[in-house]
């Protein structure tokens, strides 16, 4: 019996994803990069300065740190105006509902997420209070696919790997949840998400609601 659900935030709980996308996109072509969903599907879960080497490495000179400092703040600012207008309305479908079926059903609720913006995206929300516990993304020395970041959501929830499941939408994600020795639901494409146990294509089909 699970005793606790870890979700993951951006791509799952609302579409964030898109605007990391979006701001992701206008760096990397403003660096000469070509970018494009698929290739976007990698950055997917990866923290900040991870995602920008991984664009990096495609341009066809090399940066400094500062450069790249300069590079991830602006990607930054950028996001943080996308997210500035967003609302409760912006939660995805079966979102609200899946939190509440899971704290019905008894389980404690924990948010994974490697957004350093996360906590200002569940304010936005109005779901804050909904979690038992929210990982500061500031703490983790290690992102997805690591499982740093979920075996701490359980640690802090007080709960044991093997009886947790998490939440993702992210190639990486989902291997960070089997990395962490949980069961794993992926929200998106089963052909992209086979690592998980199962797939589901949205909150709206969470096996809880
Ligand atoms: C999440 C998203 C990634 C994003 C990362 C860091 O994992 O899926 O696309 O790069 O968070 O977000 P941040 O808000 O800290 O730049
Ligand atoms: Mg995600």
């Amino acid at each position: 019996q699970f005793k606790a659900v870890i979700f993951d935030l951006d791509g799952v709980i609302t579409d964030t994803a898109r605007y990391h996308y979006l701001a992701w996109k206008r760096l990397a072509e403003a660096q000469g990069v070509h970018f494009d969903e698929a290739f976007n599907e990698h950055l997917k879960g990866i923290d900040r300065m991870g995602s920008l080497e991984l664009i990096l490495a495609s341009a066809t000179r090399s940066y400094t740190d500062a450069e790249k400092l300069a590079l991830a703040t602006e990607k930054n600012e950028h996001y943080k105006e996308l997210i500035a207008t967003m609302t409760p309305a912006d939660l995805l479908p079966g979102a609200v509902e899946a939190l509440d079926a899971a704290r019905a059903a008894g389980l404690k609720i924990g948010l994974a997420s490697v957004s350093r913006n996360a906590f200002e995206v569940l304010d936005r929300l109005g779901i804050t209070g909904k979690f038992d516990y929210v990982v500061d993304a500031g703490t983790i020395a290690r992102g997805k696919p690591d499982p740093e970041i979920f075996l701490k959501a359980a640690r802090e929830l007080g709960v044991a790997p093997g009886d947790c499941f998490g939440v993702e939408d992210a190639v990486a994600g989902v291997a960070s949840i089997k990395a962490a020795g949980m069961y794993a639901i992926g929200v998106g494409d089963p052909r992209v998400l086979a690592q998980a146990d199962i797939v589901i294509p949205d909150l709206a089909a969470f096996p809880l609601n």
